[in-house]
């Protein structure tokens, strides 16, 4: 007789509800993993989950059977318009399609213009206020502006130039609260029916309210965006974007068709800000603790490029260590640390053990990424690991970026962005460690993952 993985111990009826972590979830399963092993199982008042705490695992279920573990966790709030949160079927496959054939390699260097020049931006008004006292907000604007400026060029043709643009802190607003909707603990919660109808002065009820009003303020940030493209479509003005080619692409785009764009427009915006900006946030602050890797990284761009003009996409090839910086900081901070769960629609076996139908499955990312079986000396920030080898830098990037059928379409313009910045701010700043007000220099902390699905 199969038997279901270890876990932490089950009570009737509640199941293992105790022990599912509230906060920072991926460091208890990293602990579990001493106790348990690679795959654990818990069960919160009866829905089935399993952590799945080693890349090779993931790998042979979610890569290899991923006919059947490619669903979403079905959300109660009803959140699952946008396709990262779909259930795997018509709706999903139409919406990824509509958008990921604009985020194929080869597509790649259509976005490579808007990618320099929005990284040229971004330093250029960070060195124009290179005398204001940054603080950890005011870089967080700037970086939230940087990144977000490619992206919302690319997919709607949508002009940002201000930190305080409406949809720019629209869309930030939508992402912060999606992040509380979706941390582990939360998640559980929302997949249980029963719970929908939780009376509002009961503790953890909090999220129903949020998850309400990120619905609306999704919707309508969603729509306006949407409309933006298409009134500057009809009136000819439209900057070309993923929304204007896909709608000029079909004479007259039939109402599902455009609102399944709207969707997945937004799933591309949405899928690609605060990925982006927690990487990039996270480079800045490995920066300040690491003077001898900038230097060395400087030297690289300095002897390929020369001094006479910037880094660009076009010499992402020639530049290794760069490369190496990204991936090293992407393998210590991933910024999902727990993936994205997804859901298991038959059951399996494994290993011997029993895997339910209807399992939610998270893959602990942020453990994989530090297993000492696979990265030497886990803890120690070091990108000369990868000795400059892609096939190296790729144990990283395809972990961080998912598995499966739903591994992030969004993987290759995510790389890129995130080089285009780093690599024109490493050309032309030092990145120095915060100062107080009389010049002395702070002691840099290490920023603490946030509570949510993205860090
Ligand atoms: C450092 C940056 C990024 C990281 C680490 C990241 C990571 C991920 C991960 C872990 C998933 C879930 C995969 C799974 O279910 O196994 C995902 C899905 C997704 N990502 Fe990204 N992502 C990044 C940037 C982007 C960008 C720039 C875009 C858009 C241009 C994007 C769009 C999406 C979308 C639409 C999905 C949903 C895919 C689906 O459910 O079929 N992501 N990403």
């Amino acid at each position: 007789m199969l038997s279901l993985p270890p876990g932490p111990k089950r009570w009737p009826f509640l199941g293992s509800a105790f022990h599912m972590p509230k906060h920072y979830a991926w460091r208890t399963f990293s602990k579990w993993k001493e106790i348990y092993g690679n795959i654990i199982y818990l069960d919160v008042l009866g829905t089935p989950i399993v952590v799945i705490n080693s890349a090779s695992a993931a790998r042979d279920l979610m890569d290899k059977r991923s006919s059947i573990y490619s669903d979403r966790p079905r959300p109660v709030t009803g959140l699952d318009q946008t396709f990262p949160l779909k259930q795997y079927g018509e709706a999903w496959r139409t919406q990824r399609r509509l958008i990921s054939q604009y985020l194929v390699p080869s597509a790649m260097p259509e976005h490579h213009m808007i990618q320099g020049e929005e990284a040229r931006k971004f330093v250029l008004r960070v060195m124009s206020n290179r005398d204001l006292h940054w603080t950890s907000k005011s870089l967080r604007k700037q970086v939230e502006l940087g990144i977000a400026a490619s992206i919302f060029n690319v997919t709607y043709g949508y002009p940002l130039n201000s930190t305080d643009d409406t949809f720019l802190r629209q869309s930030t607003h939508v992402m912060d609260d999606f992040c509380k909707t979706a941390e582990a603990g939360v998640w559980i919660v929302d997949m249980i029916p029963q719970l929908k109808y939780m009376p509002s002065w009961m503790p953890g009820s909090g999220f129903l309210k949020i998850a309400r009003d990120l619905r609306s303020n999704y919707e309508a940030v969603m729509k306006n965006l949407f409309q933006w493209t298409k009134d500057n479509l009809n009136n000819e003005t439209a900057i070309p974007s993923i929304c204007s080619a896909a709608l000029s692409s079909n004479l007259s785009p039939s109402q599902e068709l455009e609102e399944q764009l709207s969707f997945a427009a937004f799933s591309a915006l949405a899928g690609g800000l605060d990925t982006n900006i927690s990487t990039f946030l996270s480079f800045i602050f490995v920066m300040t603790l690491h003077p001898e890797i900038q230097t060395k990284a400087r030297a690289e761009i300095d002897n390929c490029v020369g001094n006479l003009r910037l880094p660009t996409l076009d010499d992402k090839e020639s530049l290794p260590f760069v490369r190496s910086v990204i991936t090293e900081v992407m393998r210590l901070y991933p910024p999902t640390p727990l993936g994205f769960p997804h859901s298991l629609q038959q059951d399996d076996v494994y290993n011997d053990m029993f895997l339910p139908k209807k399992s939610i499955i998270f893959p602990n990312v942020w453990y994989m990424l530090r297993d000492p079986e696979v990265f030497d000396k886990p803890e120690i920030f070091n990108p000369s690991r990868y000795g400059g080898l892609d096939s190296e830098m790729q144990k990283v990037t395809d972990t961080t970026f998912g598995f499966g059928r739903r591994v992030c379409p969004g993987r290759y313009f995510a790389e890129n962005t995130i080089f285009a910045i780093v690599a024109t701010l490493l050309a032309t700043c030092e990145i120095l460690p915060p100062s107080d007000s009389t010049g002395k220099e702070c002691k840099s902390e290490v920023p603490v993952a946030g509570t949510g699905t993205i860090a």
